[in-house]
C-alpha cells in the first residue's frame, strides 16, 4: 500500500514514515522543507533500510499539488502532518498560519475527492479542549475557543474535514495529540527546533548541553501538587505507531464512523518540575532553571482519557517519562556531535 505522508521529513512525520516502512508500507513524502531537512531521508533509510520517495512541494500551490496527484495515482491513504505549529508565531502572523495550514488541507481534500482517494489521517491537537472541565479529558469533551490562530487552524481543519466527509467518499481519523516528546532510539531522527525552542523538552536539553543559559519554568502558582503546570507527555514513536494503526484501520475498512477522533496520550499527567527531575535523573546533569511568571495562554493541566484509543485502536503508549527524557537527551547529544564535525 502506498501512503502519502505530508510533512514526512518533520518531527512526527519522520518517525511515522519509519513505522510505516517497518509494517511494509510504501511511502511517498511531500514536504516544502520550510522546517526540516532533506538529509532526514538518509536518516530514515539508515533506520529502516528503505529510502522513501520524496518530492519537495508546497501543498498551498494548487497547480503543483494537482500535478503531484496526477502523477501519483496509486495512493491508498494520506497522513497529513504538513503545517506550521508555533503558537507565538501564529499570534504575530495569523494570515501566514491560516493560509498555510488551511489552504493546504483544502487542496489535499479537493484532490482526494477528484482522484477517489478515501483515507485521511489528520494531525490534530489537545489544544482544541482548552482547559477542560473534567480530567482526564475524553474525545467527547467540548471544543473550546482557540487560544491562538495556530490552535484555531486545528479546530477549523477538523470542521473542514467533517463537512467534506459528509458529502464525499472521504473518511478520516483525526488524532488529537497531547505533548509529543523524545526521539527515535537510534538517535538518527528527532526534533529539530528552529531557533529558540518554544516547547519544554527541547529547551531543557538545549540548556543542559549549553546552548541556552537557563530554563524558565512558567509559573509555580497553579492549582497542582507542586504548583507547576501539568501535561500528558507522549513518546513520538508511540505516537507514530498510532498513525500506522489508524491508516490501516481505514484501508481495511474497519472504521465505525466516517470520521473518528482519538486522543493520543499516555493518560498520565506530569508537572514541569517532574519532567525536570526525570531529565536530571536519566542524564545525570543538573539543570539550571528558575521560576518565572506564567506564560500567557497556558492551561493549568491537561491529560488524556485514553480508553477510546486503547479499546478501539488496540493501541497503548508504552514508554515511560524517563525513557522519553533519555531519548530526548541522547538526540540532543547526537546533534551536538554533528554540529562539531
Ligand atoms: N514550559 C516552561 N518553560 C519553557 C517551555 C514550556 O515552563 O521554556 C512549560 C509550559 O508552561 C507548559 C509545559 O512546559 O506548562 C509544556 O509546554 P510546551 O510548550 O512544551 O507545550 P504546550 O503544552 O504549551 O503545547 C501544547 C501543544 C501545542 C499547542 C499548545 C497550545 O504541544 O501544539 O499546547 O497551548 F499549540
Amino acid at each position: 500500500m502506498k501512503i502519502l505522508v505530508t510533512g514526512g521529513t518533520g518531527y512526527i512525520g519522520s518517525h511515522t514514515v519509519v513505522e510505516l516502512q517497518k509494517q511494509g508500507h510504501k511511502v511517498v513524502i511531500v514536504d516544502n522543507l520550510s522546517n526540516s531537512h532533506r538529509d532526514v531521508l538518509h536518516q530514515i533509510e539508515k533506520i529502516s533500510g528503505v529510502k522513501p520517495d520524496f518530492e519537495e512541494l508546497d501543498l498551498v500551490d494548487i497547480a503543483k499539488t494537482g500535478d503531484f496527484f496526477n502523477r501519483n495515482r496509486d495512493i491508498s491513504g494520506i497522513i497529513h502532518f504538513a503545517a506550521f505549529k508555533a503558537v507565538g508565531e501564529s499570534v504575530a502572523d495569523p494570515l501566514m498560519y491560516y493560509r498555510n495550514n488551511l489552504f493546504s488541507l483544502v487542496n489535499i481534500l479537493q484532490n482526494m475527492k477528484d482522484k477517489g482517494i478515501k483515507n485521511l489521517v489528520f494531525s490534530s491537537s489537545c489544544t482544541v479542549y482548552g482547559q477542560p472541565d473534567k480530567l482526564p479529558v475524553a474525545e467527547d469533551a467540548p471544543v473550546q475557543m482557540a487560544m491562538s490562530p495556530y490552535g484555531n487552524t486545528k479546530q477549523i481543519s477538523e470542521e473542514v474535514i467533517q463537512d467534506t466527509a459528509k458529502v464525499t467518499d472521504i473518511n478520516a481519523v483525526m488524532l488529537r495529540y497531547f505533548n509529543p516528546i523524545g526521539a527515535h532510539e537510534s538517535a538518527l531522527i528527532g526534533e529539530l527546533p528552529l531557533g529558540v525552542p518554544n516547547n519544554l523538552v527541547p529547551f531543557i536539553t538545549q540548556t543542559a548541553i549549553g546552548i541556552r543559559k537557563q530554563l524558565s519554568v512558567f509559573g509555580e502558582d497553579y492549582n497542582t501538587p507542586d504548583g507547576t503546570a501539568i501535561r500528558d507527555y507522549i513518546h513520538v514513536v508511540d505516537l507514530a505507531k498510532a498513525h500506522v494503526i489508524a491508516i490501516d484501520r481505514m484501508i481495511e475498512e474497519n472504521q465505525k464512523k466516517k470520521v473518528e477522533i482519538f486522543n493520543l496520550g499516555t493518560g498520565n499527567g506530569f508537572s514541569v518540575l517532574e519532567v525536570i527531575k526525570s531529565f536530571e535523573k536519566v542524564s545525570g546533569e543538573k539543570l539550571n532553571y528558575k521560576i518565572v511568571e506564567r506564560r500567557p495562554g497556558d492551561v493549568e493541566q491537561v491529560f488524556a482519557d485514553t480508553r477510546f484509543a486503547n479499546d478501539e485502536l488496540g493501541w497503548k503508549a508504552q514508554k515511560s517519562l524517563d525513557e522519553m527524557m533519555l531519548s530526548a537527551w541522547n538526540w540532543e547529544k547526537e546533534l551536538m556531535l554533528k554540529t562539531k564535525n
